[in-house]
């Protein structure tokens, strides 16, 4: 293993020195260089202060004194950019976060898989259909989805298409959350419209009651949200999987304050559980930004790997840069998150848990179709937070793939989506997502985990 590096021999191409796993082929370097030289050159997407503001909402999950909710698409899409499509994804995520604040007594850390989710590893090179085969579809920000041989050679303008698309989806994210869109009573009330039409009804209707309640109350007291800016407006904040190096090292800038580097294409940036190798590019590119920072481990990953990732991305142990996103599948968790959680315990390292109840779920159904249910996705939640409880840790925060659109990609929730339903709206250019009310059907189950915890 390497020697602990330090940050002096740091830069923002250094990563270029190590293996870099899940790079797409670009066919002309020196294309490829040409735009990300024009990229280098465009205004941040995020300013540094604001991830700063993230490291410090982070830094009270890790003491348990709030929660983290990271939610979006699995693949954002070139094709389907609208403004409706970011507004519907937003209202569920303002939705669901009322729900997990009210359960959980403490503020809810909003962070979108958005305005910059455009880059998917695979887990095979190539793709092969009835004898032909084409480079894998790796998202929009390297080629498109349609099996053809032009659509899918990579094409380095459509890196510079997506920081354009995700400097509009941040525009518009802005105005939404600053703008009276995340009005708490609104919020709210789009959710007692939701409860009302759900076949769980019962089960969420006494939560969502006991929600009204507080804000009348909160109303009577003169608290009228529309006047206090705490209750009208919302911090969002952006996120992604740094994939393709090349267009992060093109959007690091230094910050001017502080002299610090920041990967200014999203506030918070993670890396995939396939390209996690220590010694690896990720890592090495990951370790010098300030941003906060995320990590995805996977069933296989050990305790001393997870130590050495804290080590290697957080050496001074600062609350709120790390978040470990644990993702071993509703089986396997209650066996494999705990050597983890204790290891990271006893060297110390202040993290933040989060668990993605997704990616660890998937498995094609009989109609042959991606898909993941939800009584899994709940049951891995259900794991996270007995382990947790168990270990005397913070179960910190939930990491899911949704959409606000009305797609048929995940079995189950409330209205019981069955097998022979997938095909009626599967639109999802890559995983399977929960649509809008099934998001809000696992906002209520993690209200229930989040209630029973002992005070
Ligand atoms: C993802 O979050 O979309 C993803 C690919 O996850 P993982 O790296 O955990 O497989
Ligand atoms: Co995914």
């Amino acid at each position: 293993m390497a020697p602990p590096s330090t940050t002096s021999d740091w830069s923002p191409s250094s990563w270029r020195t190590r293996p870099a796993a899940q790079q797409p082929e670009w066919p002309d370097p020196a294309r490829l260089d040409g735009v990300l030289k024009e990229l280098a050159g465009y205004p941040p997407l995020v300013f540094a202060g604001e991830a700063r503001d993230l490291t410090a909402a982070l830094a009270r999950v890790v003491d348990g004194e709030a929660f983290l909710l990271q939610a979006g698409d699995c693949a954002e899409s070139f094709e389907s950019f609208s403004a409706n499509s970011i507004r519907e994804r937003l209202k569920i995520i303002l939705q669901m976060a009322v729900v997990l604040t009210y359960s959980a007594g403490v503020p809810t850390v909003k962070v979108g898989r958005i305005a910059g989710q455009f880059a998917k590893p695979r887990s095979a090179e190539i793709e092969t259909v009835e004898g032909v085969s084409l480079p894998s579809f790796r998202g929009h920000m390297v080629n498109d989805v349609s099996f053809d041989e032009a659509s899918r050679r990579p094409d380095p303008q459509r890196l510079v298409e997506a920081y354009h698309q995700s400097a509009a989806t941040l525009n518009l994210l802005r105005a939404f959350t600053k703008g009276g869109f995340a009005d708490l009573s609104r919020v709210h009330h789009w959710t007692q419209e939701f409860v009302r039409a759900s076949p769980e009804a019962q089960r969420y209707e006494q939560l969502a009651d006991e929600i009204d309640r507080a804000l009348r109350f909160m109303k009577a007291t003169g608290l009228d949200p529309e006047h206090v800016p705490n209750l009208h407006e919302v911090d969002f904040y952006t996120s992604h999987e740094a994939l393709v190096l090349g267009y992060e090292e093109a959007l690091t800038r230094q910050d001017s304050l502080t002299g610090d580097h920041y990967d200014c294409s999203a506030h918070m940036v993670w890396i995939g559980e396939r390209t996690r190798g220590l010694d690896d590019a990720h890592v090495e590119f990951f370790r010098g930004i300030a941003n906060p920072v995320g990590c995805k481990l996977g069933p296989t990953a050990t305790a001393a790997e997870v130590v050495a990732l804290c080590q290697a991305l957080n050496p001074d142990r600062t609350p709120g840069r790390l978040t470990l996103i644990t993702r071993m599948g509703a089986d396997r968790i209650a066996e494999v998150l705990p050597p983890l959680v204790r290891a990271v315990c006893d060297a110390d390292h202040p993290v933040v848990w989060a668990c993605d109840p997704m990616h660890a779920n998937t498995y094609t159904s009989p109609s042959g179709r991606k898909t993941r249910h939800f009584d899994a996705i709940l049951s891995e939640l259900r794991g996270f937070f007995e382990v947790h409880r168990a270990e005397g840790t913070w179960p910190g925060g939930v990491h899911v793939e949704l959409t606000g659109d009305d797609v048929t990609e995940c079995l189950g929730g409330g209205e019981a989506l069955a097998d022979d339903d997938l095909g009626l709206r599967y639109e999802t250019m890559c995983d399977p997502r929960l649509n809008g009310r099934q998001s809000l059907d696992l906002a209520f189950g993690v209200a229930e985990l989040l209630r029973d915890r002992p005070v």
